[in-house]
């Protein structure tokens, strides 16, 4: 039986402009190790996005309408804030290589200096541990092929954004 203070809720956090491969590798794996994975979508007004909040957050319900438990959602502001409003104590990260570890290292440590929040690290499956989103625009936008590095309904969207740019 579940103790109060055990996990059972984790928050997958991120800008997700588009959700990749890598992404969901790690949110269908932490769906496989908890109750309830809430894939928390950042609204950042200052960030130039290639697709909207509301557009991320379609393509990341399609691709993860297999789990059950998997629920996405938005927010502003402070991940701290979201995970007290949400009932959530762990964050749920990707690590893909010691390039990541720095920076992500940083903000566990704040965030649990802040409010206990506590940040798993999940390593990135090697098939994708050079993938990101940015690389995966970039690519798309001068041509390359990006096809099995993002699921196949963001592969559509993303050529159709492109042709339209
Ligand atoms: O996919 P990204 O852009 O690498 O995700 C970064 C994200 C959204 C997880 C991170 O920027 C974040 O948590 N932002 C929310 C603002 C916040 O809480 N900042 C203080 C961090 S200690």
């Amino acid at each position: 039986m579940k103790g109060p203070h055990l996990v059972h809720r984790v928050v997958c956090p991120g800008s997700f402009d588009p959700v990749t491969n890598g992404h969901l590798d790690i949110i269908g794996r932490a769906a496989g190790l908890y109750d309830e994975v809430i894939v928390a979508v950042l609204i950042n007004v200052t960030k130039k996005s290639l697709f909207t909040v509301d557009e991320r957050v379609e393509m990341l319900r399609e691709i993860t309408a297999r789990y059950g438990n998997v629920k996405i959602d938005r927010f502003h502001g402070l991940l701290v804030d979201f995970c007290a409003a949400n009932g959530v104590t762990a964050v749920i990260k990707g690590l893909r290589a010691v390039t990541d570890f720095e920076y992500e290292m940083q903000m566990a440590q704040m965030n649990y200096r802040m409010a206990k929040v506590e940040t798993l690290f999940m390593t990135t499956n090697p098939l994708y541990s050079f993938l990101s989103s940015s690389l995966v625009k970039e690519i798309a936008r001068y041509g390359g092929d990006v096809g099995g590095l993002v699921p196949d309904p963001v592969l559509s969207r993303l050529r159709e954004r492109l042709a339209a740019e």
